[in-house]
């Protein structure tokens, strides 16, 4: 079974403690800082400003890999580029068809930046099959994306192997990432279903032995 990169999500940490958990992360090896933007349409929950990310983007030197769960994706994703994010996902659901997912794809990339799509629990991998050659990850949400501390839905596992099989199979570099409910049994479990990255909120933040459970993801 491969390593896996975990990306722990700092979604539920308080603002005043983003910078002491952001040296802790950093310190105990985590690969990727995952961002959670939530515009308060595509999920009823709100997150940061542009200026808060900036803030909390120079604190660090992981990678900065945002989720976008707006709908207006492309306007966020052009102003995230702009403020050196490294990876830029966004949902399919997002978009009204193909077209647009691909235009928002190249507009990433013009910026230099790794561009990524994400698929809700409902929505079935096949959706985004075609785009696979162009697309750097894809992030498999294994809860209904809005907030943390859900429990994993067992139905991703299923869309790692699928999508893992297919990109092996036409020699793509496409990573696959999840995202909702990861724990050192849900993420062994997806691990051996091929995923690259492990993105972790609750299982990782708010505990004293963070580098221990960074570890046991990895
Ligand atoms: C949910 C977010 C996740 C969330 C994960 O919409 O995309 O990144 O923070 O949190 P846990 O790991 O607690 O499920
Ligand atoms: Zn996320």
């Amino acid at each position: 079974m491969k390593q896996a990169y975990v990306a722990p999500s700092i979604l539920t940490v308080d603002k005043a403690e983003i910078p002491a958990t952001i040296a802790k992360l950093e310190q105990g090896g985590a690969d990727f800082l995952h961002f959670d933007v939530m515009d308060g349409i595509f999920v009823p929950n709100k997150t940061y400003t542009f200026d808060e990310y900036e803030e909390i983007s120079r604190l660090h030197h992981m990678i900065n890999d945002v989720h976008l769960m707006v709908v207006k994706p492309l306007e966020y994703a052009k102003k995230y580029a702009e403020l050196g994010a490294d990876f830029i996902t966004f949902h399919i659901e997002a978009v009204k068809d193909i077209n647009e997912a691909i235009n928002i794809v190249n507009v990433i990339h013009s910026y230099g930046k790794k561009a990524g799509i994400s698929i809700k629990p409902a929505t079935a991998p096949m959706t985004i099959l075609p785009l696979l050659p162009i697309l750097d990850l894809v992030l498999i949400m294994s809860v209904e994306p809005g907030k943390g501390g859900q429990k994993f839905l067992n139905s991703a596992l299923d869309k790692i192997a699928f999508l893992c099989k297919y990109i092996d199979k036409w020699h793509l570099s496409t990573l696959l990432e999840v995202d909702g409910g990861i724990n050192d049994i849900t993420g062994k479990a997806c691990r051996e279903k091929g995923v690259d990255i492990l993105v972790a909120g609750s299982y990782i933040v708010g505990h004293d032995d963070l580098k221990a459970r960074i570890d046991s993801l990895k």
